[in-house]
């Protein structure tokens, strides 16, 4: 620690002593003629996934520096070298600001910025929600940690919001909870997304965040157990009683699907909700989304998708199933309604029994058929041919 503190005065000296060299020589004043004020050295930056994204904030006094900075991302296999371009250029007295958005990739960025081989190194360390984020670890950059709007920003980040919003600051200002201030820099979280989350698209940020917290000026609401939601959806209250809870949803982790601002699908899921969305973390079923050569997949997922058949927050039977399996499978399946025994032989049963493949569970459709798909026909769990599905269960 302390050696670090020695190594960064060493450098600031050095630093200082080369540019009063540069400025001698070239004999014009510009010392400190840009300075990075977002993120700071060394940085740890812990953002979500699904938003690989942090800024960086570059304050210009000097208008020449101004038209001759580039900023360069050093990471990445074909982006080595890539010139960024500003999202903009903010003047206030005399003094630029160069406003640019960096794509981040796991593990350690660089950036370098021109003149003068500025390296902005930034660790990325992406997590699929924060409210699993320890916020007092002093690695991690918060940019709120220390106050809410820093200085060098408040001359134009201020209570009112930006000119050209459309947004209908009068309607919105009666809400206790509209805070102008933190769309003025956040607007990209809900504007651009398909599908936006009602206090969100109101601008009521402050309805979830807090301000002064104890360990950030901004706080996220991580109170885990999802009250935070459930404040506003007191209908869902009611799924945390069913029998059988979803992993996420048990731990009140609603956010890891649904994005409390705005997102691309409906529902403000970051994926596909159908589909996409559980196969991200269920990854064993990604190829029960297409069939293929030698994959058997069950028509229904293609089109419904998961949902079909499980509830993606809670149900009254095992696997979150909207139904008992084999109610579940005749209600698409019309042809075998009502029918206890019969199929595919005989008079073989589909329920009441046990399951000899898998003691202590009761027989059922989904004990011969694969309701993800199989490598065989008709969801088989074996070889129809020469009756080897048979010779599963009976030898
Ligand atoms: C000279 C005035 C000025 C200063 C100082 C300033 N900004 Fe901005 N900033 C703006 C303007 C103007 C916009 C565009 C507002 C809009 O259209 O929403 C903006 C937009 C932004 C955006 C959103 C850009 C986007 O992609 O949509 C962010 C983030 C931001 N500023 C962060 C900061 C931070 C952090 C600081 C302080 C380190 C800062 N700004 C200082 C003028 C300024
Ligand atoms: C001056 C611009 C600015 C304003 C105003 C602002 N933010 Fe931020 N905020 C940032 C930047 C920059 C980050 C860092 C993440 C990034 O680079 O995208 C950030 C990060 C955050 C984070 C992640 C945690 C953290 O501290 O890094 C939260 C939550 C957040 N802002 C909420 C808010 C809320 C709520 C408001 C309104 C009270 C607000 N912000 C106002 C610029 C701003
Ligand atoms: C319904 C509650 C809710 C509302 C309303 C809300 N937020 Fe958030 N916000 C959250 C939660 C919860 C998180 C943490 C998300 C997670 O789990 O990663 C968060 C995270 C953030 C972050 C950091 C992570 C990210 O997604 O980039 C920013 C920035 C932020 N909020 C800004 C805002 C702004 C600006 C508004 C108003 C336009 C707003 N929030 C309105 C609940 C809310
Ligand atoms: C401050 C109140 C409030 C909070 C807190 C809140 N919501 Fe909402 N939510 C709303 C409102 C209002 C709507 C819009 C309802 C409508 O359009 O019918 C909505 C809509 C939704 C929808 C879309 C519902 C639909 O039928 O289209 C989802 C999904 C959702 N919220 C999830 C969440 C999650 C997850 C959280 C917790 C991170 C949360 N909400 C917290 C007020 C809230
Ligand atoms: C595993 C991902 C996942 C988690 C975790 C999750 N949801 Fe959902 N949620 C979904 C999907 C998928 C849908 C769309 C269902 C559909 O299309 O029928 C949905 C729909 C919704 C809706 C709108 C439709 C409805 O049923 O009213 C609300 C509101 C909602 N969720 C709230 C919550 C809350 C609150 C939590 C946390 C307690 C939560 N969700 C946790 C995936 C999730
Ligand atoms: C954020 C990750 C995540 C997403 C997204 C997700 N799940 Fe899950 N799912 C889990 C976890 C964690 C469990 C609990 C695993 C355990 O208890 O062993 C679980 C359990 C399940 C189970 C019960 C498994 C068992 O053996 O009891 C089913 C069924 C399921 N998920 C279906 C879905 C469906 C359908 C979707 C999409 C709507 C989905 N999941 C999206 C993480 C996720
Ligand atoms: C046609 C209905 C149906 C569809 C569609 C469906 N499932 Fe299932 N799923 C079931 C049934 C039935 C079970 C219980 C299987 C058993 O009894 O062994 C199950 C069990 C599971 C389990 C726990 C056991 C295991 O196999 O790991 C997970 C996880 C799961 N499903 C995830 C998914 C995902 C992800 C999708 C979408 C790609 C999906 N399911 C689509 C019916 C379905
Ligand atoms: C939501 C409706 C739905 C549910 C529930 C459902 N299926 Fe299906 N199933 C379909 C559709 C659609 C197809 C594709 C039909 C086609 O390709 O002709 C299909 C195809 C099949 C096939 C292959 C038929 C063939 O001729 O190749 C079998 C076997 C099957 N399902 C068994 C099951 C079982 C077992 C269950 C319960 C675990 C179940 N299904 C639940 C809709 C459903
Ligand atoms: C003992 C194993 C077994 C059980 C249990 C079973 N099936 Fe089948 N199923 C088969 C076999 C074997 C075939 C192929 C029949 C053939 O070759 O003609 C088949 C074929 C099918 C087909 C496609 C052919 C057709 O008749 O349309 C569907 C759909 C189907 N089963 C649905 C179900 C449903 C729904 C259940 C539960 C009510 C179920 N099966 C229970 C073994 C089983
Ligand atoms: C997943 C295991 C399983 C598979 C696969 C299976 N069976 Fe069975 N079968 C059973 C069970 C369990 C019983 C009931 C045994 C009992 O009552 O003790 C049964 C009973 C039978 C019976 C006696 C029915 C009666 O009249 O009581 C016949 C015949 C039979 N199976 C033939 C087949 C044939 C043919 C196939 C292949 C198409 C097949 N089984 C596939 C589990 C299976």
């Amino acid at each position: 620690m302390l050696n670090s503190i020695f190594r960064q005065q060493l450098f600031v000296i050095f630093f200082l002593a080369a540019t009063l060299f540069w400025s001698c020589l070239l004999s014009v004043d510009r010392a400190s003629a840009y300075t990075v004020l977002t993120p700071a050295p060394g940085t740890v930056v812990i953002i979500q996934a699904r938003r690989p994204v942090t800024r960086l904030i570059v304050q210009v006094t000097d208008q020449d520096e101004l038209s001759r900075m580039q900023v360069r991302e050093m990471t990445g296999k074909n982006s080595a070298g890539k010139n960024i371009k500003p999202v903009g250029v903010w003047k206030e007295q005399q003094i630029s600001y160069v406003n640019y958005r960096l794509e981040l990739q796991p593990g350690l960025n660089t950036f370098v910025i021109e003149p003068g081989e500025t390296k902005v190194t930034i660790r990325y360390r992406p997590v699929r929600t924060l409210s699993s984020v320890d916020f007092e670890d002093p690695e991690a950059f918060l940019f709120h940690r220390r106050a809410v709007v820093p200085t060098s920003c408040t001359p134009c980040h201020n209570k009112s919001l930006p000119k050209d919003t459309g947004l209908d600051e009068k309607r919105m200002a009666k809400e206790g909870n509209f805070s102008p201030l933190c769309f003025s820099c956040h607007r990209r979280l809900i504007t651009g997304e398909k599908w936006l989350h009602g206090p969100s698209a109101n601008v009521d940020c402050m309805s979830c965040h807090d301000l002064g917290g104890k360990k950030t000026k901004v706080t996220i609401p991580f109170r885990r157990r999802a009250e935070l939601c459930f404040d506003c959806h007191v209908n869902k209250t009611k799924l945390m009683k069913e029998k059988y809870l979803h992993g996420p949803f048990k731990f009140g982790d609603c956010t890891v699907c649904h994005d409390p601002h705005g997102n691309a699908y409906k529902f403000q899921l970051w994926a596909d909700g159908r589909a996409e969305l559980c196969v991200d973390c269920h990854s064993d079923k990604k190829k029960s989304l297409k069939k293929s050569l030698d994959f058997v997949s069950h028509g229904i997922i293609e089109g419904s998708g998961c949902i079909a058949c499980h509830d993606p927050h809670a149900s009254g039977n095992p696997f979150q199933l909207y139904k008992p399996v084999n109610e579940l499978c005749v209600s698409c399946h019309i042809k075998l309604q009502g029918i206890k025994r019969g199929h595919p032989v005989g008079n073989h049963p589909l329920s009441g029994v046990e399951n000899p493949l898998r003691k202590g569970r009761e027989f059922a459709c989904s004990s011969c058929h694969n309701p993800h798909g199989s490598k065989y026909r008709y969801l088989l769990i074996g070889d129809p041919l020469g009756g080897r599905v048979c010779g599963k269960c009976h030898h």
